[in-house]
């Protein structure tokens, strides 16, 4: 049967994929009341549709940090996606590509930055810094991006530790032998490994350092010129911060409800973000984005982009580079109807008063 919808995608994937490395891929901490929320707050946001504005042509082309992009939906950073396909992270930065969307690697990745860098030379590539206990290390990450055409560094903010995700803890969740953290050598490449609970839990306790701060940003600013992304912002306090820190773009993000369950759904905390720094900065948001109408509702709520994590990972598991290319058809062919129903040609046709709260309709 025809796949016609990303949830068409992760069906597939879950007849895939074997049990450890499925529920790494699907799990939210906690209760994953919030993995839930992610999708629920959306399906509370109405669409206000606007008719008779001659719609032959829709272009949802964008740019972004100055990049020109064929629409505002890219990759999020995903770790180890070698457990998911053998294409991993190349197959899915080409369909990126093609695409037009931008692929952001992350520091957890299965290929190299070295190698994904020459496997899909043509796509726009940012790379997701975690900080290391050695900075040593994150400072090789950042000079590798950077001589490797990377566009920019996303750094993640809100995964000092990681969340308690109980299907990890339950599977002893390990990377299978085969495959290596690639941007590593020795303990770090190798080290995600059970030792008796979750081993990624265990090897980002062991690795990251949770000393972090905001002067860690002054630091990274010294280091590299690239733009820096602070991903992973969920309050208008600390849109603030980055903004005052000097950040080019945030990502409103709860880490896609893995780290710390009931905080709010992305969508609900992107209206105070954009207030606080919308002019100043680039507000972007992931968590939840599954259809073309997600996609609008966070553009009209005054996000400049999104990025979907799972989707990928999903499209990749049930056929590589080509699920990820069909997946990313699917999602913007989607995106272009729901424009020519609401009437808007370009993004910049896209208005706050184009999506409403679903409370605005329950008076009647
Ligand atoms: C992630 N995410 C993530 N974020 C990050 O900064 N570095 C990483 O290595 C990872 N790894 C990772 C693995 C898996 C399996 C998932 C599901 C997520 C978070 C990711 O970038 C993004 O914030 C969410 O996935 C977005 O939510 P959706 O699209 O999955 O709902
Ligand atoms: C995760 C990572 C790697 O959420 O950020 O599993």
């Amino acid at each position: 049967m025809e796949l016609v919808c990303v949830e068409d995608f992760e069906r597939q994937a879950y007849s895939k994929l074997e049990k450890n490395a499925l529920d790494y891929y699907k799990s939210g901490a906690g209760e994953q009341f919030t993995l839930g929320l992610n999708r629920e707050a959306f399906n509370r946001l109405r669409m206000r549709p606007r008719v008779l504005r001659n719609v032959t042509q829709v272009d949802p082309s964008c740019r972004i940090l100055g990049q020109q992009l064929g629409w505002p939906l890219g990759i999020a950073p995903t770790a180890m996606q070698k457990m998911a396909h053998s294409d991993g992270e190349i197959g899915n930065a080409r369909a990126a590509g093609k695409a037009g969307s931008i692929f952001i690697l992350s520091t957890l990745s299965t290929t190299s930055l070295e190698d994904l860098a020459a496997g899909a030379p043509d796509t726009c590539k940012w790379f997701q810094l975690y900080i290391y206990k050695e900075r040593s290390l994150t400072e090789k990450l950042v000079r590798g991006a950077e001589r490797a055409g990377f566009k920019a560094l996303v750094l993640t903010v809100d995964a000092p530790v990681f969340g308690h995700r109980r299907a990890d803890v339950r599977n002893k969740f390990s990377l299978p032998p085969h495959l290596r953290l690639a941007n590593f050598q020795g303990d770090q490449a190798n080290g995600v490994v059970t030792m008796g609970g979750s081993g990624i839990n265990e090897y980002v306790a062991s690795q990251f350092d949770a000393s972090i701060t905001w002067q860690d940003i002054s630091w990274l600013k010294k280091l590299t010129r690239l733009p820096i992304i602070a991903k992973g912002i969920l309050t208008a306090e600390d849109a603030v911060l980055a903004r005052e820190f000097g950040c080019d773009g945030i990502i409103v993000s709860n880490h896609g409800a893995r780290q710390i369950d009931t905080v709010p759904a992305s969508i609900e905390a992107l209206p105070e973000v954009v207030k606080a720094v919308g002019n100043d900065l680039v507000v972007m948001l992931d968590g939840g984005i599954r259809q073309g109408n997600d996609i609008f509702k966070a553009l009209a709520v005054g996000a400049k982009a999104v990025f979907i994590g799972r989707p990928a990972v999903y499209a990749l598991a049930y056929n590589g580079q080509s699920g990820v290319e069909q997946m990313l058809s699917v999602l913007r062919k989607d995106l272009e109807i729901t424009m020519a129903l609401t009437g808007c040609q370009t993004l910049a046709d896209i208005q706050p008063a184009m999506v409403a709260h679903e409370s605005t309709y329950s008076k009647l």
